[in-house]
């Protein structure tokens, strides 16, 4: 298990368009593996290769129960809307209500390049939006129609307990 360190809203390599994965070697393991511990250390449900300064398109995201890995990942379906608080491990302490699709079904590639698709709902679905976009340098600030106060934010972590 390595963590890797988090880089958060201001550094440069947040805001650009990561590079397709092309070899599915042991680099892409490891980075794969790296991205899932950093994520569950750091609580989150959700970690794009950029965050840790890698320009590859790889995510991962959590449905709850297991870590889903996706490479070279895009959007071919969604529909519906749902719009509620989202945050981000690279802005780290706040939240803020972003508008998303409701269902999003997602085609990527697995860890030895196996295309697949998987199609998520909610919770689920603003993960997938979310991590995509940091794949192209875009990170939810700028989606966020307002950020939620600090008694919001305790009443959302009590909820959660
Ligand atoms: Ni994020």
């Amino acid at each position: 298990m390595a963590l890797r360190n988090i880089l958060t809203d201001g550094e440069p390599t947040l805001m650009k368009t990561a590079r397709p994965v092309t070899r599915f070697d042991h680099r892409l393991h490891d980075l794969l593996d790296d991205l899932a511990d950093t994520m569950e250390e750091a609580n989150g449900v959700g970690l794009a290769a950029p965050q840790v300064g890698v320009l590859r398109r790889v995510a991962v995201v959590c449905d709850g129960e297991e870590v889903i890995e996706l490479v070279n990942p895009e959007i071919i379906a969604q529909s519906g809307e749902q719009s509620g608080p989202e945050g981000c491990l690279s802005v780290p302490g706040r939240y803020g209500i972003v508008t998303r699709p409701n269902v999003v079904r997602v085609r990527a590639q697995d860890r030895e390049g196996h295309w697949f698709e998987v199609e998520g709902e909610e919770l689920l679905a603003r993960g997938f939006c979310h991590e995509l976009e940091h794949l192209d340098g875009h990170l939810y600030t700028e989606r966020v129609e307002r950020y939620l106060t600090d008694e919001e934010i305790e009443e959302m972590m009590r909820e959660e307990q």
